[in-house]
Order: structure tokens, then C-alpha cells, then sequence
């Protein structure tokens, strides 16, 4: 009788394990200090489900270096089961036959009823989901030190003119006024601020959405390129190679005043215990009130044979839309749910007011633009180009109108 136990205990055991224990591998870029808190949510979630997590992050900003890590291992037929992949990368990955199906967790979980349209159309390929979406994250804003604007008696800018008078005061008062971390994806995050303040919403759709020519070639994409010049001025020596989250440190500690990075920048002030409104301000960049610059983060499952590696993968999509996550995460990271339905009661003034913009713009279809330089506008290869003429431009003597010319050149041979 004990034996006979004994044996079903075990059975049972090897049962239930056999039916959980699949592992997911995840490739991701989330490792500076508010990133990490949150990818840790998800990894304990799929965990407690009882599956296993297999960590591959690869450092640095923006996700260059992964998702050159992720083709490599691709092509060489080691993907791993899941990563971050966003905006119409997914159509390429989902051409290439590498996406497993996600239809089975999107209809049990209802999410064509729960997202907006302008975050499910990109998680599909073919009209059939291949991703599960994360987060919006904003993309167009400013985060100020409060207390080096109190104590300069100053009022953060709200138009290109404020901003630059602001500057030259800080300059003047012994602060850095701007922390810019020069690597190219931080140069055109920057960059699309501009082009979105000096040329509108309309404009930014036309000249990287459509890429029309006549707007690439105009006279307000020469001035934006003549404003971004202007940055320049206003950053310190180390900038060049700095990492975006040692830029938003030095406005965390009042080294500088300002930096214009997407709000993940509120995951580095959250992690370090700061609050909006008191000890920092978040706001639109300046120009840019009433429109949103969005990125959504997305997580691809790669097609695996095995079974309970399918499941751990089914399960993970289905925790990544789960209220419960989508809150915890989102307050860690910085962004807010892509659940239309959840409770933003818990979330900060700044993600409370990233929806409302969001949902505004969403719904009266003007002032909502999908971020280039983060890869929501178009193919890699196209904003790739755009980027590199805009880093090229940024550190050397190149004219705002031979920067359009280029910039044009650029996109043609890219497309
Ligand atoms: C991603 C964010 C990430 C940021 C910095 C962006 O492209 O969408 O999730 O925090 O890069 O690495």
C-alpha cells in the first residue's frame, strides 16, 4: 500500500512537472537599474507558473547590440524562444517564417477587445497575432530637475525659443543645461523631438511615415536640423558615447538640468526613490503639448518544437497582457498598460497623463506619431539610414541643407 503510494506521488510528480516544466529563453536589452526591476516582474511570473526563465540580456540602449546578437543566432538556427522585437521588425521576422501563432492566448484572453488597434495592428502579422505587446512607452518628453529650476528661478520651456533662452541662463549659472548620451539612437530620439515641435504631427507622418520626399527635402525638416545643431551647445565634453541612463543620473542628481529621452527615464527616477512634481519635472518636450511619439515594447515567441517549451512560451504571452503585470510592470518601467481597461488609479501623475495624451490622440487620430528613431515608423533598414545621417550630421560641420540631401539620398538607397 505505502509503495503503491509512493508510486502515485511520484507519478503524480513526474505528471505535473512533465506538464509545466518548459523554459523560455527571453532576449531582451532591459539592464540599467529601473529596466531590470521590471523584466524581474515577469521573470518571477512566468516562474511561479512553474516554468524556467533563461536570461539573455544583452546591454545597451535602444537595442541595437540585441537584436545583432538575435539575427546572428537566427540565421544560425539558434533563436531563442522569445524576444524583444517592435513595430514592423515583427512583419520581417513574421515573413521569414521564424513567429509562432499566439491566436489560441489572444482569443482566450480577448485581446482584440482589450488593445487599441494602433497597438494590436502591429503585433499582427498576416492578421494573425505574433507578439504580445508590453507597454506604450512616450517617447516625446523632458525630464527636469526641479530643484535646479527653483533654485535658478526658472520655469521649464515649453516652446523651441523658452528652451533655448532657459539654456543659455543654466549655461551662464555653472549647470549643464542638457544631459545627452551621443550614441545614435539617443541623437535621433532627440532628433524626432524636434522634427515633431518644429513641424507638427502631420509632417513628422509625412516625412517618416510616408517618407515623401518634398517633406524630407523642405524648408522645416532644414530647420529642424538647424534647431537639433543647437543642442550641441548646451552638452557637456563626456557626452559622446554616454549611456542614456548615466544622462538621466546626472539630471537625478542635479549635475544637469534637463534630458529628452522617452519615459523609460521615469523607471531611473523611480528606482532611485524620486518623485514627479517634486523632485522632478515630466513634460512634454517643449513644442510638443497634446501629441504623443509612441513605442510600444513587444515580445515575439519563435517557433519550437517542443512541447512543454511551446507551453512555457503560451504562457509567458498570456502573463505579459495580465492586469497584474501590466500594473507592476508598467509603474517599474515607466510606461503605461496597452490594456485600455486597466486601473491607472495607482500610477503617477506622469503615466496618468502619458494615457490621457495617448488616448486622445488615439482617438481624434491627429497628434499621435509612431517614433522613428525607436523603430515604430518604419523597417530597420530605412530609419537605420535616417539615423546614421542624423548622428553624421550632429557631429560634424555638415550644413542643415546638405543634411536633407543626404537625408533623402539615404532613405532612396535604404528602400
Ligand atoms: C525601448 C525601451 C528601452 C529603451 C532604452 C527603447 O527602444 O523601447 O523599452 O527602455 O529603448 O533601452
Amino acid at each position: 500500500m505505502f509503495k503503491k503510494t509512493l508510486l502515485a506521488i511520484a507519478l503524480g510528480g513526474t505528471i505535473v512537472s512533465a506538464a509545466q516544466a518548459g523554459e523560455v529563453e527571453v532576449l531582451h536589452w532591459w539592464t540599467s537599474g529601473g529596466e531590470a526591476k521590471s523584466i524581474a516582474v515577469l521573470k518571477d511570473m512566468v516562474q511561479d507558473a512553474g516554468h524556467t526563465w533563461v536570461d539573455s540580456a544583452i546591454a545597451g540602449g535602444g537595442g541595437d547590440s540585441a537584436m545583432t546578437v538575435l539575427r546572428s543566432r537566427a540565421v544560425s538556427g539558434n533563436a531563442p524562444g522569445s524576444a524583444q522585437i517592435k513595430g514592423p521588425a515583427i512583419q520581417e521576422w513574421g515573413d521569414l517564417g521564424f513567429l509562432a501563432d499566439l491566436s489560441s492566448v489572444a482569443e482566450a484572453n480577448n485581446w482584440d477587445g482589450v488593445l487599441p488597434p494602433v497597438v494590436s495592428d502591429v503585433m499582427k502579422h498576416n492578421g494573425v497575432y505574433v507578439a504580445a505587446p508590453v507597454n506604450v512607452h512616450r517617447v516625446n518628453w523632458m525630464w527636469a530637475n526641479k530643484k535646479v529650476f527653483d533654485d535658478n528661478g526658472l520655469t521649464p520651456p515649453t516652446s523651441m525659443k523658452e528652451l533655448w533662452a532657459v539654456s543659455a541662463k543654466l549655461e551662464k549659472a555653472g549647470i549643464i543645461p542638457i544631459a545627452h548620451g551621443g550614441q545614435p539612437w539617443q541623437d535621433a530620439t532627440t532628433f524626432e523631438d524636434i522634427v515633431l515641435s518644429v513641424g507638427g504631427a502631420e509632417f513628422f507622418n509625412k516625412a517618416f511615415v510616408n517618407l515623401d520626399m518634398a517633406s524630407i527635402q523642405s524648408k522645416t525638416m532644414i530647420e529642424s536640423f538647424e534647431q537639433f545643431r543647437k543642442i550641441k551647445a548646451y552638452t557637456d565634453k563626456g557626452a559622446p558615447g554616454r549611456d542614456w541612463n548615466v544622462a538621466t543620473g546626472m539630471v537625478i542628481k542635479g549635475e544637469a538640468a534637463m534630458q529628452f529621452m522617452g519615459d523609460w527615464a521615469k523607471g531611473e527616477f523611480s528606482a532611485a526613490g524620486k518623485m514627479p512634481g517634486k523632485d522632478y519635472y515630466c513634460l512634454p518636450f517643449p513644442g510638443t503639448e497634446g501629441e504623443y511619439t509612441f513605442n510600444i515594447d513587444s515580445l515575439v515567441m519563435f517557433e519550437q518544437r517542443d512541447a512543454e517549451n511551446q507551453k512555457a512560451q503560451m504562457k509567458m504571452a498570456e502573463l505579459v497582457l495580465s492586469p497584474k503585470f501590466q500594473d507592476v510592470f508598467n509603474m517599474n518601467k515607466g510606461s503605461i498598460p496597452v490594456r485600455l481597461d486597466q486601473d491607472m488609479s495607482g500610477f503617477d501623475s506622469c503615466a496618468q497623463a502619458s494615457m490621457d495624451t495617448f488616448k486622445a490622440t488615439s482617438k481624434s487620430g491627429t497628434g499621435l506619431v509612431p517614433s522613428m528613431a525607436h523603430g515604430m515608423a518604419t523597417y530597420p533598414a530605412i530609419s537605420g539610414a535616417i539615423g546614421d545621417v542624423v548622428t553624421n550630421f550632429f557631429n560634424s560641420d555638415m550644413s542643415a541643407d546638405d543634411a536633407v540631401v543626404k537625408l533623402a539620398n539615404a532613405i532612396k538607397a535604404s528602400m
